[in-house]
């Protein structure tokens, strides 16, 4: 029996360290199903570096998650997550074991696999991405690289067309600085999460996509997403597999190419939001509803259900930056796109649409409170870039309103973001709607679903109800006495 043991264990030993040989991967741990455990450095820890820490994590990998910010780094060592996302702070504090915090790359370095660079890359003024931030952590890890570590360094966060290159040109020159000349691999490997259900869209992707000119990083990279590729894992308690779910596309090409599949994936989207604002605003003036319409178009498969519900447009930190980026990149190739403009400008309108409603319900805002139900880009997020809830703010000020707002997670985010912003934030439904004359709904929250409209409409002002999501039905807030508007309806 001991022999027996003995025996297997060998065998067991070999086909892993063979295993690991092939994919030149240095390390002698396997996670589940004899693959490979890497050792992961992940630069920048916001939405996208630490959802996807803590998710590799999870899968086995050995990952060390690093910010500058030290504020940031102390509450994660504290087990506090830094961002609102939901199922995050269950797993941050499950993943311990394989999951370490770090304001210093250098001490995360020592015989890494994979460097993935998951920092901002916000607009410039004139809607160029602002690479500073990608460049000055290629800079870094050019100033640390030896001869001991040459890792697949990933491009992560959503860069401009050649930014693999810029960064490998970057390390080089570095590296040539210190006399040096090592071996290093740049890949592109884009993400496509949704904030709100960022954990789901990590374990449970469409596809990933790789764009590189060399097979070594496509192997590390396939390597490091073994697990996610075929589904080997056992899901989080409370994240379940979806219904009829497979195994996503491994999608390999050039790094160009993988550049701008994340900027045409996110203009697809964009346009399909403005496609079913335009034709909300259509409805309104023909007596058509745009739920019936999109419904009505969504079953077609050519063209799908989501993406197609109209309301105050879209918001967040992609969407906008990545459109903005697209048009000036189009514009340095003196290339115009005409569609995507387009759906810009249709996007900057409908953030408007509820002051219109607002103006011709109320006639005088001057002088009123209104209440926004939400203040969030979208539900279950805290993000409040590019928030639609933040032009609107603006807006009422200037026209002189009292603003009071509640939203479920938002609110100590808003508050330290807008410091400039008068608005009263209120703890919950009814101590916002207290002496409304109008209610705005702003972020379409599952809690707003189960509130007590009577009783709200009993401590109003006015009953006013603008639905800026589509939320509800018209006949039940009208038979509590509200005048009711949603967009497209
Ligand atoms: N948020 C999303 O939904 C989403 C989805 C897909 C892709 N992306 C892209 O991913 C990238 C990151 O987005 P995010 O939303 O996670 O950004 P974020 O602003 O939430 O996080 C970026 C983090 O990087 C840190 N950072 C910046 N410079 C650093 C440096 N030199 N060293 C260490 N840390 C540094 C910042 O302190 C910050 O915590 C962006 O390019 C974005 O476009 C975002």
């Amino acid at each position: 029996m001991p022999l027996l043991f003995i025996t297997t264990f060998i065998v067991i030993t070999y086909i892993i360290t063979k295993q690991m040989e092939k994919g030149g991967i240095r390390g002698i741990f396997v996670i589940a199903n004899n693959q490979a455990q890497l050792k992961v450095v992940i630069i920048g820890a916001g939405y996208v570096g630490l959802t996807t820490s803590v998710c590799l994590a999870y899968l086995g990998h050995k990952i060390t998650c690093v910010d500058r910010n030290h504020k940031i780094i102390d509450s994660l060592n504290a087990g506090e997550a830094t961002i609102y996302e939901p199922g995050l702070q269950k797993l941050l504090r499950d993943v311990k074991r394989n999951l370490a915090f770090s304001t210093c790359l250098i001490d995360a370095f020592d015989d890494v696999d994979v460097v993935i660079i998951a920092v901002g890359t916000p607009s410039k003024i004139n809607g160029d991405a602002d690479l500073s931030a990608v460049e000055k952590v290629a800079e870094e890890i050019g100033d640390i690289l030896n001869k001991d570590c040459q890792p697949v360094i990933v491009n992560k966060s959503t860069v401009l067309i050649g930014s693999a290159r810029r960064v490998e040109t970057i390390v080089k020159t570095r590296l040539e600085r210190r006399g040096l000349k090592y071996n290093f691999f740049v890949a592109s490997n884009p993400e496509f999460l949704r904030e709100g259900a960022a954990i789901i869209d990590t374990l449970y992707p469409d596809r990933i996509v790789v764009g590189a000119n060399d097979t070594h990083s496509i192997n590390v990279l396939r390597q490091l997403y073994a697990p996610i590729l075929e589904q080997t894992f056992t899901p989080p308690p409370g994240i379940s597999r979806p219904m009829a779910y497979e195994v996503p596309a491994f999608i390999t090409t050039n790094p160009t190419s993988a550049e701008l599949i994340k900027y045409a994936a996110n203009a697809f989207l964009a346009m399909k939001v403005s496609f079913i604002n335009e034709f909300a605003g259509l409805s309104e003036k023909v007596g058509a509803d745009i739920k019936d319409v999109a419904r009505g178009i969504g079953f077609d498969k050519r063209i799908g259900t989501r993406y197609l519900e109209a309301g105050l447009g879209w918001g967040g930190s992609c969407f906008g930056k990545d459109t903005k980026a697209i048009m000036y990149m189009a514009s340095q190739y003196s290339y115009s796109m005409d569609l995507l403009q387009a759906a810009i400008k249709v996007n900057y309108c409908q953030r408007f649409v509820v002051m219109e409603k607002l103006q011709m319900i109320l006639k005088v805002i001057r002088g009123c409170t209104v209440g926004l139900l939400g203040l969030a880009f979208k539900p279950n997020t805290d993000d409040l870039r590019d928030a639609p809830s933040i032009n609107i703010i603006e807006k009422l000020i200037e026209l002189g309103a009292r603003v009071k707002a509640y939203d479920p997670v938002a609110l100590i985010r808003f508050q330290r973001q807008f410091p400039e912003l008068d608005v009263e934030c209120c703890n919950g439904v009814l101590e916002l709607s207290r002496d409304c004359d109008a209610l705005v709904l702003i972020t379409d929250w599952l809690e707003f679903s189960s509130v007590d409209w009577e009783k709200v409409g009993g401590l109003m002002r006015q009953k006013i109800f603008i639905d800026g999501r589509n939320m509800f039905n018209k006949d039940d807030f009208e038979k509590n006495g509200f005048t009711y508007q949603g967009v497209g309806r």
